[in-house]
């Protein structure tokens, strides 16, 4: 009911909305009313009461809960379920808890912090509260255990394309980075439970540095990582971005699972990619190769010329990918 008392407050923007017409429109109490507005009133909505006239919403927190992420969604699917959290150790570990659940197909994951936040190899990810986007998608595709890697790409492509749209221009980094003015923004982990020949579930978790400060980074990855307010000196709407990206996710996610082929998604990755035409050192298993990254396959491989001329596709999942010069 708290949700319904916000949403006649939202669609009437900058109007006194009075306690009478909530309790007609809700059917409910004006003693409920004047709960669900101080209940609003806690979670940080900034709403005016004035005698005779009612109430107006003024402002709305800087909150990524479902109140204000929904309204910007433009999805069939995706983020239609929605679970939001204050804290949790990680939005993937949630969403893979979640995920055996039924109904959950499309289902979204999101945290105002992570306390044991996972990057990929082990890593872990810093999630400071309020700062940034840290979410995970719950998938169930009718696709081989083989295909869960091209997922990866149609992630990058449509955090690309959100922060396209917010005017920032950010590049992929093959396979799951991204990077903006030489640094790390953003980093994709997917995680998959499943047989040889069938998938349980996927899970695509997302961590946008959005606000992070300089001190909210740790000294030991200033160098290489940094955050879209550090790097453009503005601050982003964090509910929007989330939205973005949800809704790019979904356009390239239902190509995929109609066509079979993520084109579209490394279209968008070889189109921003920081990696093609330059030289880099491709490290698997501890051995160290030399190359010039040159394109990327229609099923997302990268593809490198060696130092002996020869061609050969890398598999994500298999590689870490270092640009020779700067941090890349
Ligand atoms: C990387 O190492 O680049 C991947 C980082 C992925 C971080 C995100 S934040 C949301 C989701 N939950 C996690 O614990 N990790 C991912």
């Amino acid at each position: 009911m708290k949700e319904e008392v916000l949403s006649v407050l939202k669609s009437n923007p900058g109007v006194y909305i009075s306690g009478q017409s909530l309790c007609e429109k809700l059917n409910v109490s004006r003693t409920a009313i004047w709960k669900y507005i101080n209940a609003l009133k806690e979670d940080g909505y900034e709403i005016e009461s004035a005698s005779k006239k009612g109430y107006r919403l003024v402002s709305s927190p800087d909150l990524l809960t479902g109140d204000e992420v929904i309204p910007f969604l433009d999805t069939k699917c995706i983020g239609r379920n929605y679970f939001h959290f204050d804290s949790l150790e990680s939005t993937n570990t949630k969403a893979k808890e979640l995920a055996s659940k039924p109904g959950l197909d499309g289902a979204v994951v999101v945290s105002e912090e992570q306390t044991t936040g996972k990057g990929r190899l082990g890593r872990n990810w810093v999630s400071p509260k309020h700062r940034g986007i840290w979410m995970s998608i719950i998938l169930k595709p009718d696709i081989e255990p083989s295909s869960v890697p091209k997922i990866v790409h149609i992630a990058a492509a449509a955090v690309v394309l959100a922060m396209q749209e917010l005017g920032i221009k950010a590049s992929v980094k093959w396979p799951n980075d991204i990077i903006l003015n030489g640094k790390k923004v953003c980093g994709i982990l997917t995680e998959m439970s499943g047989e040889i020949n069938h998938i349980d579930f996927v899970v695509v978790g997302i961590g946008i540095n959005a606000n992070l400060g300089q001190e909210d980074i740790p000294q030991e990855i200033a160098e290489k990582a940094s955050s879209l307010y550090v790097e453009t000196g503005s601050a982003v709407d964090r509910k929007c971005l989330a939205a973005k990206v949800l809704n790019h996710f979904e356009t390239l996610y239902l190509d995929f699972l109609k066509t079979g082929t993520i084109d579209a998604s490394v279209k968008i990755c070889r189109d921003n990619s920081i990696l093609l035409g330059r030289d880099i050192r491709i490290i698997a298993r501890s051995k160290e190769r030399k190359a010039r990254a040159v394109d990327i396959s229609i099923d997302g491989e990268l593809i490198v010329q060696l130092e002996d001329g020869r061609i050969e596709p890398i598999s994500s999942g298999e590689v870490s990918v270092r640009a020779l010069n700067g941090y890349i």
